[in-house]
């Protein structure tokens, strides 16, 4: 990696902030010994499998459980009507719609849960759902947002009083005025109408529940992959009216979630309400098929977007419209005053005043989408569309597309930068990301090569994104989920031996939370990560957070847990003036101890203290242990510039990256290795959004790409190399610097590649080209381009 980086402050053993301490989570990984919600075994534990609607839309006529129920093995046929009786038949959902839990007036897409069996065993449970007869008169499939909203479509959501038609909300923001008189004095106006697929976050784990409902206690334990435990079970308290303290979530080792696993899904909702009925342990573990059709997918958005620029290369103003597909129910994430999340930065890290930006939302029967699939709201979608755009306007204005954007970044010493859609920047240093990886691409080389090789008929691309990100909801006046503020918290308890135990309201699902966080602790207490056991995942056992996702956990908790830890070294200076018998304001604090100012050989280790707290405190209130809630003032910006250097072949369409070389800045990093793996995964995630991965539907409303052979996933064969390089732009609210970076790369990068073949099709004069960029799809633009 080229790197800007500082020398930690802390020794490796300490292993505070900047150190690659290796994930401590991957021994029992590598050795077998994790522990997912499917390895869950539990004594009389019963299996649950779905019946779902082969049909996009269709009235339910009738549903006869009769050959099910009598299939040996099996112990219940929970039907819509049956849960109606206990007032579950709906749900509600974390944006604050409604969804059938099993459906019982229509079926609104396919896929969806009709009625589950519950069984002595997993396939017999399976095979007598498939014995479950559902009688059908269909209705007109709507897959597209656009025909949802034309005048005569039927209502999708024809439950719901007082829906008229298939909208689901509208937002704009920014200012119309201002935004249309600027167009007005644009020397050029440049457009672009692009669609960003639908896709499917595919998690190596699917969804799934151990439900244990103990009927002599009350109490409730759900064994769930959850990405936000807290949460559900402030909504379970909410949908089932169990008392709270009597639910338990455990969301044990998760196998990926990239946003697939915040909703709550009628398959968790079923298996409780089947357990508490019956008295007994229910799983309920999705197939890989039934995870593609039917949870949380991303995108499905259709963007138009324009740009006023002035012939010498200057933005004037952005003006967007976009239409979101949200299948049959609205039920990702969204917090209540909610300013649509691509608001946030769909102006991109330029300086213009003035920005227009309207969207819709549509209901369509397909699978309820929309969830932030690795990213904050609808972040990836809106940084796609300014770097098209911004590259297109720079083709128009005959520029240089790295010209371009140094003409028109937000400079260093505008920070904090008030946008035209109102947010606020916290810093950034857009200018100096480009340069290094211009510098490590050798820019000026391949532009040469790339005009030269014209000549001999090869085609050479090279693509710029200089995104910027937004990460770390909230603060909690603005963002929420059914009103939980979104805040996060940390509890550390010190032990007397100096070993702690770190409790988090986040949840890791891969990203090494117990190996980093331990290392935001050690930077603060000198106390060795390797002394710190990090707990998540565990309402009982953890304080209140809103969870993981949209690359929060560094940004909220990350800053809870420096908080709570620095409250304890206030205690621990208490502590350590009557140990030394000086007074609080003659000590100095160096890593792991305080010394008497000007006599280091007076001192006492962090270890000291916290035997001193249980066994010789003086004054002060015995133990050394603490919780900090933590609502942020602000998110986070972290930024980055990717290019990539392409070769496409004009007679078959095929393209290859040759280079792609990546700079981020997520501010102070804690662990460069994890950092390194978390851009990795997201470049490869954005290259297969770029190159193959997406879901679509016929006109039936069929889902194609309801497995791994239709739904492609790049493997490494396919996959890039990656060189990486960094700066570093502390955030200047964060009590440690860090910034997220999660979902970065996911969010900046699919518009680099596809820029890169852009680029390389500028001979043929191709003015867009959409995702996924199929060999087919070069090849016709190219053919289409007349040359
Ligand atoms: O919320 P999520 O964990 O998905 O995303 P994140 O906060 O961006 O963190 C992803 C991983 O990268 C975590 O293990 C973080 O502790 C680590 N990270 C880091 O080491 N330094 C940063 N500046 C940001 C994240």
């Amino acid at each position: 990696m080229t790197t800007t980086e500082h020398a930690p402050l802390t020794t490796p053993e300490v292993g505070g902030l900047g150190h690659s301490r290796k994930r401590v989570e991957d021994a029992r990984f590598l050795e077998g010994r994790g522990n997912y919600v499917d390895d869950m075994t539990l004594p009389g534990m019963l299996h649950m499998a779905i019946h779902r609607s082969p049909l996009a839309h269709a009235r339910i006529l009738s549903i006869d459980t009769s050959e099910a129920e009598a299939v040996e093995g099996v112990v219940a046929v929970v039907t819509g009507e049956l849960l109606a009786g206990y007032n579950l038949a709906w749900m509600p959902t974390l944006s604050g719609d409604t969804q059938a839990v099993l459906a019982t007036d229509k079926v609104r897409f396919q896929g969806q849960e009709i009625a589950a069996v519950i069984a002595t065993d997993r396939y017999i449970a399976q095979d007598a759902a498939d014995r479950i007869v559902v009688e059908y008169e269909d209705l007109e499939p709507i897959v597209t947002p656009q025909r949802s909203l034309e005048a005569d479509a039927p209502i999708i959501r024809d439950d719901k009083e007082g829906q008229e038609s298939n909208l689901v909300y509208e937002w704009e923001s920014g200012d119309k005025v201002a935004t249309d008189a600027a167009f007005a004095k644009a020397d050029r106006i440049v457009e672009l109408d692009t669609f960003y697929p639908r896709s499917h976050p595919s998690p190596l784990e699917t969804c799934g529940i151990v439900a244990d409902v103990n009927s002599a206690t009350g109490q409730a334990t759900l064994y769930m992959t959850s990405q936000a435990p807290h949460a559900h079970r402030t909504v379970f308290a909410l949908v089932a009216g169990l008392p709270e303290q009597n639910i338990r979530i455990v969301s044990p080792d998760i196998g990926g979630g990239f946003g697939n696993k915040v909703p709550v899904y009628p398959g968790y909702v079923v298996a409780t309400a089947a357990s508490l009925v019956i008295g007994k342990p229910v799983k309920w573990v999705e197939t890989r098929t039934e995870n593609l059709i039917s949870t949380g997918f991303g995108r499905d958005y259709h963007m138009h977007g324009e740009l006023a620029v002035t012939n010498d290369g200057k933005i004037l103003g952005l003006r967007v419209e976009m239409l979101s597909d949200q299948g049959a129910f609205f039920s990702d994430a969204q917090p209540t005053k909610f300013r649509a999340g691509l608001f946030h930065i769909v102006t991109g890290s330029y300086d213009y005043p003035v920005a227009h930006v309207s969207t819709k939302g549509a209901y369509t029967n397909k699978a309820p989408g929309g969830v932030a699939y690795r990213c904050s709201f609808r972040v990836t979608e809106a940084s796609y569309m300014i770097e098209r755009l911004v590259q297109n306007a720079a083709y128009e204005l005959g520029m240089d597309p790295a010209e371009f954007r140094m003409k028109n970044f937000i400079k260093k010493d505008q920070f904090p930068y008030l946008s035209p859609t109102g947010f606020v920047y916290d810093s950034g240093d857009y200018e100096k990301a480009l340069k290094l990886a211009m510098e490590m691409v050798g820019y000026d080389e391949i532009q040469k090569e790339k005009a030269e090789g014209r000549a001999d008929g090869k085609l050479v691309g090279i693509g710029i994104a200089s995104f910027t990100e937004v990460v770390g909801a909230g603060h909690g006046d603005d963002y929420d989920i059914l009103g939980l503020r979104m805040f996060d918290s940390a509890e550390l308890r010190i032990h007397p031996t100096g070993k702690a135990i770190l409790k988090l309201g986040v949840k890791s699902q891969g990203q090494g939370h117990e190996t980093t966080f331990a290392q935001i602790v050690a930077e603060e207490l000198g106390l060795p990560a390797s002394d710190i056991k990090v707990v998540e995942g565990d309402t009982d056992n953890t304080p209140y957070g809103l969870g993981t996702y949209a690359s929060r956990s560094t940004p909220v908790a990350g800053a809870a847990t420096a908080m709570v830890a620095r409250n304890l070294r206030e205690k621990a200076k208490k502590i350590a003036a009557h140990l030394l018998e000086a007074s609080e304001e003659d000590l100095e604090w160096e890593v792991g101890k305080f010394h008497v100012k000007g006599d280091p050989d007076s001192s006492v280790t962090i270890q000291d203290i916290a035997f001193a707290a249980y066994t010789n405190p003086g004054d002060s209130e015995p133990g050394l242990e603490g919780v900090h809630y933590y609502d942020p003032p602000n998110m986070t910006y972290p930024f980055g510039s990717y290019i990539v250097v392409v070769d496409v072949d004009p007679a078959t369409g095929q393209w290859k990256v040759r280079r792609m070389v990546a700079v981020d800045d997520c501010g102070v990093k804690i662990n460069p290795m994890i950092v390194e793996g978390q851009i990795h995964g997201g470049l490869t995630e954005g290259y297969a959004m770029s190159s193959m991965q997406h879901i679509s539907f016929d006109e039936a409303g069929n889902c194609i790409g309801s497995n791994f052979m239709d739904y492609l996933i790049p493997t490494a064969w396919e996959t890039p190399r990656f060189e990486l390089g960094e700066t570093v732009t502390p955030s200047p609210h964060h009590p440690i610097g860090a910034k997220g970076v999660g979902e970065s790369a996911t969010v900046g990068s699919p518009a680099a590649y596809v820029n890169a073949v852009m680029d390389a099709l500028q001979p043929y004069g191709v003015k867009n080209i959409d995702m996924p960029v199929s060999a087919d799809r070069v090849w016709a633009a190219i053919k289409n381009s007349g040359s």
